[in-house]
């Protein structure tokens, strides 16, 4: 019997149907090719949604997506809806209850594309961050005291768990084994003032480092990671961090390997439902134009398809998309690419089906 996928669909809000639908032009093309079947279920979440209803994820929507093979997501973010709801009523919500603990970032230079790195080209720039996806200071942990008053504080604690630090650090691991590159992990952390997380991040690093003698471990503080990332990428494999670095240093990630418009990712549930997404916003004021770049999507597609177990698909289409990139593209950026959106798509089937 064919292999057969159900994978949700959430478009989202402001450019995300725009990048969903070439991600599942390339999808379909490659379901085609490689003989495997998708069912795509789509899900209106979103700005939106919430804007007319006051629902962000229903908890019946929630149960659906517990059921399906994968997750693709295009953007979530409205302006007309304040910062916070969407993003910890959605997006948060389904890396928690999905128990997506692991937020993989690919991040690659492809060929032909601008680097703001001087002399730094695709040979520098491949490396992975896997950032920890349900702990640290996205828990929520807090609160205020004396609120509005001259003596207000606020507390937002981060929260690392042995069971959460652990599983994390396992699969930064066997991700760098199986990756099979210069087989390095560095852990990138804060442990000269974050005395009690980054203990504990740094003493799980090292005991469960002695089970992978062939990995090389590595130590980088954050803000040093940051300088390295941009003097000298090439030194990085693997880099293992907790949520909130993970977050800031991965667009730092993106933008090095070209911007928003090719940064991908997957939130990573290995024992469940997993979920890919471009990594950059919403774009509202590019929304409906047809000049976003869709390859971050397509990207996240690819991603998603390795994850599904259909890793030649998954190549071929890396190879369509660097075609574009090194042949095609004439920058990354939204409106300055020489194509539109849906062009953008088109090329990456045409390549798909002329490479593979
Ligand atoms: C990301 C985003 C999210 C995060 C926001 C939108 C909540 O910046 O996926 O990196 O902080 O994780
Ligand atoms: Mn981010």
């Amino acid at each position: 019997m064919a292999r057969s996928y159900d994978i949700a669909v959430i478009p989202g809000d402001g450019t995300g149907p725009e990048v969903i639908r070439e991600g599942k032009k390339v999808l379909s093309a490659l379901a085609d090719k490689f003989g495997f079947k998708l069912n795509f279920i789509d899900y209106d979440l979103g700005g939106e949604r919430y804007l007319r209803t006051g629902e962000t994820l229903p908890d019946s929507v929630l149960e659906e997506l517990k059921k399906v093979s994968a997750i693709y997501l295009g953007a979530i973010g409205h302006p007309d809806v304040k910062p916070g709801i969407l993003e910890r009523g959605i997006l948060l919500r389904l890396r928690f209850e999905l128990d997506q603990y692991i937020n993989l970032r690919p991040v690659k230079l492809y060929p032909g594309v601008w680097t703001p790195l001087k002399d730094k080209g695709p040979e520098d720039i491949d490396f992975v961050v896997v950032r920890e996806n349900t702990e640290g200071l996205y828990c929520g942990a807090g609160g205020f005291l004396r609120k509005g008053t001259k003596d207000e504080v606020a507390i937002q604690e981060s929260i690392n768990t042995r069971k959460g630090v652990e599983r994390c650090i396992r699969y930064a691991f066997d991700y760098t084994r199986k990756r099979n590159k210069k087989k390095k992990l560095t852990l990138c952390g804060k442990t000269n003032v974050l005395t009690y997380a980054f203990d504990l991040w740094e003493r799980v690093f090292h005991e469960v480092g002695r089970e992978y003698p062939d990995v090389q471990r590595d130590y980088a503080h954050v803000d040093a990671t940051c300088m390295w990332m941009v003097k000298n990428p090439e030194w990085f494999d693997v880099i293992v961090t907790d949520n909130m670095f993970g977050d800031i240093i991965t667009d730092l990630g993106a933008i090095i390997q070209g911007g928003m418009g090719i940064a991908a990712g997957g939130n990573i549930n290995p024992e469940g439902v997993s979920m890919f997404e471009p990594i950059g916003g919403s774009a509202p004021k590019y929304t409906g134009k047809n000049v976003i770049n869709p390859l971050a999507a397509i990207c996240a597609g690819g991603m998603m398809l390795e994850w599904l177990g259909e890793e030649e698909a998954s190549q071929c289409l890396e190879k369509a998309v660097m075609k574009v990139t090194a042949e095609k593209l004439k920058s990354l950026s939204a409106g300055k690419m020489g194509y539109s959106t849906s062009e953008v798509g088109d090329l990456v089937v045409e390549y798909i089906r002329e490479l593979c």
